[in-house]
């Protein structure tokens, strides 16, 4: 596996991925990789000539009292991972590699954007929009892979490629979890052992959600309080049922919304979520 870290060879590089190993896969990621990552690395690898990895904690999308300081950094191990996994070229620029000073344009997708995590994390998706088209541009992938955990991020990255006529696809991989049916995050280590057990209030909220859907009801309120009833012990940021693509509420449920959650565990933000059968 090729470690590139400037702008300049890694579009040099992928150029010549895209035409002779076609198609080209890109999956982007801020590192600390665990096995969510690696489904989306895998899936890559099966629909791909030759994928492409980033590793970049992205300034932009993090606020001022965030945790980029402290977010997990562990490249030599994400390193080995990837190039097991078959990844032919990982690009891990520096920040100032992808801001040098004086850069000035970022991306906002207006409405979505400011929605669910964008509503909670203002700025994070122009962050999040920015990097994406920046790592596009460079990479210039057929396909691009990002998970379902993330689901407002997709639905901001979907709405960008068909406004800014990326031509590539956008393909959406399903949540990986742990045994207990925690969704894997980079975050899940910040949590002491008493928070790991609390967190697991999220996967019951969307679980009881789900259950009550299965027996009929759809009035998304209903639906609400009951997911709001197993989540006492953890801080709730919002726990929502909307439109997975304009992530608008919706009074009823129906076949593809999205419920969504996040909640703070101690100083711990985690996120997660299921599309309706
Ligand atoms: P990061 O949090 O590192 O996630 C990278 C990709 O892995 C995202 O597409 C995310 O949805 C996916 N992922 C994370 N946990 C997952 C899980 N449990 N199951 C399936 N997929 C999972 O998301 C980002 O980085 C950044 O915002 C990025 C898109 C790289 C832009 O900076």
């Amino acid at each position: 596996m090729k470690i590139i870290e400037t702008v300049s060879e890694m579009q040099q590089l992928c150029r010549k991925l895209r035409v002779e190993n076609a198609p080209l896969g890109l999956v982007p990621t801020m590192g600390a990789l665990h096995e969510g990552h690696l489904s989306l690395v895998r899936r890559a690898r099966a629909e791909c000539g030759a994928v492409a990895a980033s590793i970049f904690v992205n300034p932009l999308q993090f606020g001022p009292n965030e945790d980029l300081a402290k977010y997990p950094r562990t490249f030599d191990d994400d390193c080995r991972q990837l190039a097991a996994e078959g990844v032919a070229v990982l690009f891990a620029p520096t920040a100032a590699e992808m801001y040098p000073p004086g850069a000035a344009t970022t991306v906002t997708v207006d409405g979505i954007g400011d929605r669910l995590d964008g509503a909670s994390r203002p700025g994070h998706f122009t962050g999040v929009a920015t990097v994406v088209a920046k790592l596009f541009h460079i990479v210039q992938p057929h396909r691009a892979y990002f998970g379902q955990k993330d689901a407002a991020q997709l639905a901001v990255l979907r709405q960008m490629v068909c406004d800014l006529h990326f031509d590539l696809e956008v393909i959406s991989c399903p949540i990986v979890r742990d045994a207990d049916g925690l969704a894997l995050s980079s975050r899940n280590r910040y949590l002491s052992p008493v928070e790991r057990r609390q967190a697991l209030a999220l996967h019951r909220a969307l679980q009881r959600i789900q259950q009550s859907i299965a027996t009929g009801e759809r009035r998304s309120e209903r639906l609400l309080q009951q997911g709001t009833q197993e989540m006492d012990t953890v801080k709730v940021d919002y726990l929502a049922a909307v439109d997975a693509q304009t992530l608008l509420p919706v009074d009823r449920v129906e076949p593809g919304t999205l419920i969504a959650v996040a909640a703070w565990i101690g100083s711990t933000r985690l996120i997660d979520n299921f599309l309706t059968d």
